[in-house]
C-alpha cells in the first residue's frame, strides 16, 4: 500500500478498496458509490451521443461490487448508491447487517435518453442503512427522501458518474457522526462534502487519474474552508 495523501482532515489512499478499507478501521459512516451492476448494452441511436455509457463499460463500472465491503464492524451506518436493478439483492444484505434502512432518490436533470427496455434513469436510488443510535440527522427539511439535484459535472472531472454537490451535501446533513469513509471515491465528491461539513474523511480510489482529480478537488475544498475560518 502506498503512503496516503493527507489534506487537512482528509486521508486519501490510491489503491484497492477491498484491501485498504479494513486497514482504515471503524468510522461513523461509510458513504459509497460502488461500481453498478446492470445491463449497459444497447442504446441504439442515442448511444452515439452518450460517451458516458461506453466509459462506464470501459472502466468496469457496470460489473457490480462485493457486498462484504459494507460491514457493520467498519461503520454504524452506510449510504450506498446503486442502480435500480441492484435493490433486490442489496436491500436483504443490508437488512441482515443493520437495524433499519430506507431507499432515497435523487433526480437527474439531464438523464441519459437510453431506456433499453427499462425505465429512463431520470431518478437514481441510494440506500441509507443504520444501526441503533445512528439514525438520520438533520432538520425537518433534510428528512426528505427525494432530492431534486443540480447538474452532474462529469465532463469537468472526466468521470462518467460524478455525484452532484447538492446530493452529497444532503447526505452529510443526514449522516450521524464525524468520521466518513468512501472506499470508491472516484473524483472525491463525498470528500468535498465532508470537508465542507467539518467532518474527518477517508477516501480510496484505484484509478490514478480519478485519484488525482479527488486530491485536487479536496485540496480546493479544504483551502476554501480554511479561508472561511481565517
Ligand atoms: C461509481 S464511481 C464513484 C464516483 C464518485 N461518486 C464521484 O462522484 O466521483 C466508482 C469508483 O470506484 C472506483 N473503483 C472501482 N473498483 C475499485 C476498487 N476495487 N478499489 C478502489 N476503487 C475502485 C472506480 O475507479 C470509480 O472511480
Amino acid at each position: 500500500m502506498t503512503a496516503p495523501v493527507i489534506i487537512g482532515p482528509a486521508t486519501l489512499y490510491c489503491g484497492d478498496a477491498y484491501s485498504i478499507r479494513p486497514v482504515i478501521g471503524r468510522v461513523d459512516v461509510d458513504v459509497m458509490d460502488p461500481p453498478y451492476d446492470f445491463d449497459n448494452s444497447g442504446g441504439g441511436e442515442f448511444r452515439k451521443a452518450r460517451g458516458a455509457s461506453d466509459k462506464i463499460v470501459e472502466e468496469g463500472l457496470d460489473q457490480g461490487f462485493d457486498h462484504l465491503i459494507i460491514n457493520p464492524l467498519f461503520c454504524s451506518s452506510v449510504f450506498v448508491f446503486c442502480h435500480n436493478d441492484q435493490l433486490p439483492k442489496l436491500l436483504p444484505y443490508l437488512a441482515g447487517s443493520f437495524h433499519r434502512s430506507v431507499v432515497l432518490f435523487w433526480q437527474k436533470p439531464n438523464p441519459s435518453p437510453m431506456a433499453n427496455r427499462h425505465y429512463l434513469a431520470d431518478t437514481e436510488p441510494f440506500i441509507h442503512a443504520w444501526n441503533k443510535g445512528s439514525h438520520p440527522q438533520g432538520g425537518h427539511h433534510d428528512k426528505h427522501r427525494f432530492i431534486l439535484s443540480g447538474s452532474t459535472p462529469s465532463k469537468l472531472y472526466k468521470h462518467s458518474t460524478v455525484k452532484p454537490d447538492a446530493v452529497m451535501d444532503k447526505i452529510m446533513r443526514n449522516a450521524n457522526g464525524e468520521t466518513i469513509c468512501d472506499p470508491f471515491m472516484g473524483t472525491g465528491s463525498t470528500g468535498v462534502a465532508a470537508i465542507k461539513a467539518g467532518k474527518r474523511f477517508y477516501g480510496i480510489e484505484h484509478n490514478e487519474a480519478h485519484f488525482a482529480t479527488a486530491v485536487r478537488r479536496i485540496t480546493a475544498a479544504w483551502e476554501a474552508t480554511e479561508g472561511l475560518a481565517a
